[in-house]
């Protein structure tokens, strides 16, 4: 993607602008985004889609008893009728089930895989919504059918309602109100407080990004850097010859804890193993994604290849990761196959100029149902 170039998705920024002046910084909302956009997925298709097993689905109905919430599947009598005012259903990850969708959201790959998360789309009957909240990541709101107006603002009060299934704002006051149109777009940053209420009909699509959190990834990092200690230090014993004759004996030797401090230190002094661990994280499919090996039985490289769009694929300077395993590459081997991650796509030529070691793992891809033949075009 050339990020200097002016988007109309972005309203007219460069994806170079927009991350310079409004990522994690403040809104952006951009009328017409998509011109004359008609969403590739109906109510029907989303109904459908709601009450499969393997798919993230919520419904969430605003009553007079309050909120009541339902985590899928949703089978299609579990929904109240479409006559019925201020309900929604949301379902999470839609990119991973539909061609279509995957592909509207390869336009926001000015950020970079590792924080891109997933495409959520909500369908809402008048008055419908989640609620005044906020979200913990960035989020584009694209308005894909009927009308939703959106409330906004800089809350520094984010104590939230007691007692309530879902997360929804104490005290929200909108600064911002926007009634959004098919095609238009509303970027937030984290913590943005929000409400958007369905008028009449309507369904959004929200492209949200993955954060990181401290804690967690330390946890993941670490457990791998366990397992790699535990094979890779070894049996070397701690050996205390010039241990004294004690009187605390309860007291922990310094040595000891000092040759506790040099373990740990040397287990973490392995920044390739942090790297190649982070990789293999960070492309670790989603729990609901499973993979159906059997599909190209006989794989060859002749037409090229293609990514799955469920399948996850980054680099770092020495390793292709892909979807949870870690393959190191250099030269020529590099090159090529950070094209396939980045374009998520080899023509026939750059596949026959790999390496053997390269080809054979383009193939056993290919037999995990990684990679498709690139002329297998999705519908
Ligand atoms: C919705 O589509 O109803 C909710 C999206 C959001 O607020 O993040
Ligand atoms: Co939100």
């Amino acid at each position: 993607m050339n990020i200097e170039q002016a988007l109309t998705l972005l309203g007219g920024l460069t994806p170079q602008q927009f991350m310079k002046r409004h990522w994690q910084k403040k809104p952006l909302l951009v009328r017409n985004a998509i011109p004359g956009f008609v969403p590739c997925l109906n109510r029907t298709e989303l109904v459908a889609l709601a009450g499969q097993e393997g798919v993230e689905s919520r419904l969430i109905v605003d009553s007079a008893k309050g909120w009541r919430m339902k985590h899928g599947p949703l089978a299609k009598r579990s929904l109240p009728p479409f006559s019925q005012k201020k309900w929604t259903f949301l379902v999470q990850g839609v990119d991973l089930h539909h061609d279509g969708v995957h592909a509207l959201m390869q336009q926001f790959r000015f950020v970079p895989d590792a924080r891109l998360d997933d495409l959520m789309i909500s369908f809402a009957t008048d008055g419908g919504g989640v609620g005044p909240h906020f979200d913990s990541y960035d989020v584009f709101l694209l308005q894909a059918h009927g009308q939703r107006r959106w409330r906004i603002g800089r809350q520094k009060d984010l104590s939230l309602q007691p007692g309530v299934p879902l997360k929804i704002l104490q005290n929200f006051e909108a600064e911002e109100e926007f009634v959004l149109n098919p095609g238009d777009m509303l970027y937030l940053p984290p913590k943005y407080a929000h409400d958007g209420i369905a008028e009449g009909e309507c369904m959004t699509w929200s492209i949200g990004f993955r954060v990181p959190q401290q804690g967690e990834l330390a946890r993941e990092l670490l457990l791998g850097l366990a397992d790699e200690a535990f094979d890779g230090l070894g049996e070397a014993l701690y050996r205390d010859p010039n241990q004294p004759a004690v009187t605390s004996p309860a007291a922990i030797p310094a040595a000891l804890v000092g040759f506790a401090h040099q373990v740990v230190e040397k287990a973490l002094k392995n920044p390739d193993l942090l790297n190649s661990l982070l990789g293999e994280y960070l492309t670790e499919p989603k729990s609901n994604v499973w993979f159906d090996g059997s599909a190209a039985l006989a794989p060859d490289l002749a037409s090229g290849v293609r990514l799955d769009r469920r399948t996850k694929m980054m680099y770092d300077d020495r390793h292709i990761f892909i979807n949870g395993e870690s393959f190191r590459a250099g030269g020529k081997d590099a090159r090529i196959l950070r094209l396939l991650a980045d374009k998520r796509a080899l023509d026939a030529a750059s596949c026959a100029i790999l390496s053997d070691p390269a080809k054979e793992a383009l193939l056993d891809w290919m037999a995990a149902d990684w990679l498709k033949p690139r002329e297998d075009i999705p519908v």
